[in-house]
């Protein structure tokens, strides 16, 4: 018998943020998210002037977990996360640690969308999921070697989710998602009139 296996395979990490690592309270994280939005004229006005929909702390605030204790313990949690897909992933870090590089809040209203993008510079990025209303679409992940596939056939409708050249892997409230940096991903349009509350951030080999 002939054997096929996966080689070269994509890691996605996807958790509860409360399985590891300190408790963060949810609804102090969600109150805190809109009172920063809120306070932050230099992001709110950054937002504005570079046609960002909603609010993102990502240009003016990069202090969140020295400024607010609770994402202090967010960052304390995440990076219990990250340990283990350190660990999943077989990275032989040496001596050194994978660090906190950039934490951020995203707060995206009804018909707001994050294109497609890769985090440069950094190791491992994720999101935290705040608040999902149901008429928010998934996060969507990219077959990294989609330049490579110029003849190659499209997969079967309902294939094995390995095979498939987009995921959409559906996060809730409370769950983290962790994937390589160099990994493409987008937001699709939120279609709920309520915002979609995520706090999204990289990690650095240091
Ligand atoms: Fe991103």
């Amino acid at each position: 018998m002939p054997t096929i296996k996966s080689l070269f395979v994509t890691r996605l990490y996807h958790g509860k943020l409360a399985e590891l690592g300190p408790a963060v309270d949810p609804d102090e994280l969600e109150a805190s998210c809109f009172s920063i939005a809120e306070d932050d004229e230099a992001g709110q006005e950054w937002c504005e002037e570079n046609g960002f929909p909603g609010y993102t702390s990502y240009a003016s605030l990069t202090d969140l977990p020295w400024r607010f204790p609770i994402f202090k313990t967010l960052v304390a949690a995440l990076d219990a996360h990250v340990a283990a897909f350190v660990t999943d992933l077989e990275f032989d870090l040496e001596d050194r640690n994978l660090v906190l590089e950039d934490i951020w809040i995203n707060i995206l209203p009804e018909g707001g969308i994050h294109t497609s993008h890769i985090h440069p510079h950094s190791v491992i990025s994720g999101t935290t999921y705040v608040v999902v209303p149901p008429g928010a679409k998934s996060i969507k992940l990219e077959d990294p070697r989609h330049a490579m596939m110029m003849a190659a056939p499209a997969r079967r409708p309902h294939c094995r989710e390995e095979l498939r050249a987009f995921v959409y892997p559906g996060p809730q409230a409370g769950d983290v998602l962790l994937w390589e940096s160099w990994l493409r991903h987008e937001v699709p349009m939120n279609m709920d009139e309520d915002d979609r509350v995520s706090v999204s951030f990289n990690y650095r080999w240091e």
